[in-house]
């Protein structure tokens, strides 16, 4: 083992260049325009697999390719059988890097400012996926032998759904029949606080639009006697949370699984700070539904959230319009027994009901997954943990997330299998917001992680 680490340490400089060569693609799933970004992204990416030793293979779906990697037959002898097999699950597709005048540089231009590397994708989730990589190179490499068979799995459609991803585990689920997934695509609390995370929570993904005259209109000539899309989307927008930060939406909370007393104590011990948090997200005071502290409502309590507003003249100036139309991009995040089927028609039947007639009403629906909940007891889970202290020297931590990774469900479905959330992101990484940054620590921790993870889970 020490052979591996002594590698990773040497190496550090060389791959910090490589995860800047990864992070120059503008693999922006949701645009069109970036499909042949993304296409180009994947070639690299299992090259870069390729010369670390691994056999690396591009798969076509209906959407963005998928990146699948193994650790050679020749050097884990998975043909004797008797060996683990895990899969470790990444994304290589990034979220749009709009609005680009807030980013202090371009965002598909790396740069490094002291431990800091900003890039749209560096901490979501290439930096993150790339540690794994790097760990595994380090056995390759030092031809130290590997307790366990490896396969990679690299979609580009996480930030969107991750739809044929999951076509494809059904269709290949002898291959990748597995002991566990492993994914870091999560946090951690803070820099002192390696993090295992247990939950996550669910998604539903929609478009509202309302459409009221032919075409815009002069505000002056016709206003008054027209009901106007941008009011009326607001007035029924507003309809839908109440003072106390509660979704009003009748049967939204039915099957919401309660917190228990043991997890509030165990959410109240994180180290975690009310002031700090107002102060990293920039608002002048915190709010969310009442009852819960601010940690609760971020990872164990659903929400209904506008992503997306858009009506009217968006110019400069002024222009007396009443607009044509309106439409709102919502998510709902999910919690625990949350069917998405079921939270999807309580919301779109709500929203018809109180929609006006004044205006024509199109509901589009998007992408949806459930919440997980794993066991932070299981042999593996405590195997992960030892792998996290070692590699950070310091006390890991359990956490319910608030973010959706939507394959993971289909991970337990298909292959039966549990996914071990092993997150490197730090909430000041800006993950989705313009200046995103990985920590180049939790780069160097995350590979250590990993390569004393393989050896743990294989004990386990
Ligand atoms: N890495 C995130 C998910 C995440 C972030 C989990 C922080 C826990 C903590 C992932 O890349 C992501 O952003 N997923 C999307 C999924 C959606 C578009 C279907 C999300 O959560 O918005
Ligand atoms: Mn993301």
């Amino acid at each position: 083992m020490q052979v591996v680490l002594d590698y990773l340490k040497r190496n550090q400089a060389r791959f910090v260049a490589e995860l800047c060569e990864f992070l120059r693609f503008p693999s922006v799933s949701a645009q069109p325009q970036h499909k042949q970004d993304l296409r180009a992204c994947a070639d690299w990416l299992a090259n870069h697999c390729r010369q670390i030793g691994l056999d690396a293979k591009v798969c076509p779906t209906d959407g963005h390719p998928i990146v699948v990697a193994k650790t050679p037959l020749a050097v884990t002898k998975r043909s004797e059988g008797g060996k683990p097999h895990y899969m470790v699950y990444g994304h290589y597709d990034v979220q749009p890097p709009e609005p680009l005048d807030l980013w202090k540089s371009p965002p598909f231009e790396p740069r490094i400012a002291g431990q800091s590397l900003f890039a749209r994708g560096s901490t979501d989730n290439k930096g993150q996926h790339f540690a794994h990589l790097k760990a595994v190179e380090a056995y390759l490499k030092t031809g130290s032998p590997l307790p366990c068979d490896l396969t990679f799995v690299i979609e580009g459609e996480e930030e969107v759904g991750s739809a044929n991803l999951a076509k494809f585990l059904k269709l290949h689920r002898r291959e990748l029949a597995c002991d566990a997934v492993v994914v870091s695509d999560t946090g951690m609390p803070d820099a002192d606080h390696p993090a295992l995370t247990y939950a996550l929570r669910g998604i539903i993904a929609f478009e509202i639009t309302v459409r009221g005259p032919s075409r815009d209109l002069h505000s002056g000539i016709f206003g008054g006697a027209v009901d106007n899309p941008a009011m009326a989307l607001s007035q029924l927008l507003g309809k839908l949370r109440d003072k106390n930060g509660r979704v009003a939406i009748p049967g939204f909370y039915n099957d919401v699984a309660p917190l228990t007393a043991y997890e509030r104590r165990e959410f109240s011990r994180l180290p975690t700070n009310d002031a700090e948090l107002r102060k990293l997200i920039g608002v002048p005071k915190l709010f969310g539904e009442r009852g819960f502290t601010p940690m609760e409502q971020r990872s164990a309590r659903p929400t209904f959230e506008i992503n997306g507003l858009t009506s009217g003249y968006q110019g400069e100036g002024s222009k007396t319009i009443v607009p044509a139309w309106a439409r709102a991009k919502i998510t709902c995040r999910l919690v625990p027994n949350q069917n998405p089927a079921r939270i999807r028609k309580v919301v779109c039947d709500y929203i018809r009901k109180i929609c006006p007639p004044s205006v024509r009403l199109e509901i589009e629906a998007g992408h949806g997954a459930e919440a997980y909940l794993v066991s932070p007891k299981s042999a593996q889970a405590q195997a992960a943990l030892r792998a996290l202290r070692q590699a950070f020297q310091r006390e890991p931590v359990l956490l319910r997330e608030g973010g959706s990774i939507p394959i993971v469900n289909d991970f337990k479905k298909v292959l039966g299998v549990d996914t071990l959330l092993l997150g490197l992101g730090l909430p000041e990484d800006n993950a989705h917001s313009p200046n995103e940054k990985f920590d180049l620590d939790c780069f160097e921790n995350g590979q250590r992680m990993s390569a004393l993870l393989w050896r743990e889970l294989s004990r386990a």
